[in-house]
């Protein structure tokens, strides 16, 4: 079984309580925080910025996974890292430089990722897979919590599975959007192995049995 990973999405969580809901859902199982950053300008919603990356930083030691919905995107990226982010992805319509991004990332001391929207073709990954760390598959459009699964996203993780495995590197193959207890294991089976999920678990009072049955549904796959 490949290791999976759980990234509860704090887009879901209690806002006034933004420290005792990462401590909680760390306690309760979760691998990784995502952290959903929106600019208003490249997707129509706005969020959280670094600020928010550095007061949640100390009271968790698991990585922030900051996916980044902004435009332009080089600008706020040393930011985020020095605000404790461990992962950074973008969207690489949102940057003229797509190679020049990965690149900063990485410089910065970051895992470095390109996030793929529902329609978003996966070439964008031709020429740069040895700057890859991670790949995110949207199975939503970005800009919301608590929207449906796309099932066509499926297709586009097996897709993104073929080039990871043809590359012979170690790539995070994430999937964010809609992702509830009853999808979780088809989105593995099509070769994810880290699941954002944010209505699905801050959502829920009971975050513990959510991660819980996720990984159950995990184990069976
Ligand atoms: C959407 C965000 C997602 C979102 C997931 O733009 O990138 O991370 O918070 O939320 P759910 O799991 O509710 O679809
Ligand atoms: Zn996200």
């Amino acid at each position: 079984m490949p290791t999976y990973r759980i990234a509860p999405s704090i887009l879901s969580a209690d806002f006034a309580r933004l420290g005792e809901e990462v401590r909680n859902v760390v306690r309760d199982g979760a691998d990784i925080i995502h952290f959903d950053v929106m600019d208003n300008h490249y997707v129509p919603n706005l969020t959280i910025g670094p600020l928010v990356c550095e007061a949640i930083r100390p009271h968790v030691q698991v990585p922030i996974d900051v996916h980044l919905m902004v435009k332009p995107v080089d600008r706020i990226i040393p930011d985020f890292a020095k605000a404790g982010a461990n992962i950074i992805t973008f969207h690489p319509e949102a940057s003229d430089h797509v190679d020049r991004s990965l690149q900063l990332i990485r410089d910065n001391g970051c895992k470095a990722g390109l996030v793929f929207n529902p329609a978003t073709p996966l070439s964008y990954l031709d020429y740069v897979m040895d700057k890859i760390d991670i790949i995110l598959i949207m199975s939503v459009n970005p800009g919301f919590g608590g929207q449906s699964f796309i099932p066509e996203a499926l297709k586009k993780i097996a897709e993104a599975r073929q080039r990871i495995d043809a590359s012979g590197r170690e790539i995070m193959l994430e999937v964010d959007g809609g992702i509830k207890i009853d999808n979780i294991a088809a989105a593995a089976k099509a070769g994810a192995d880290t699941f954002v999920a944010g209505s699905a678990i801050f959502g829920k009072p009971d975050y513990k049995a959510v991660i819980d049955a996720m990984r159950t549904q995990l184990a069976s796959t």
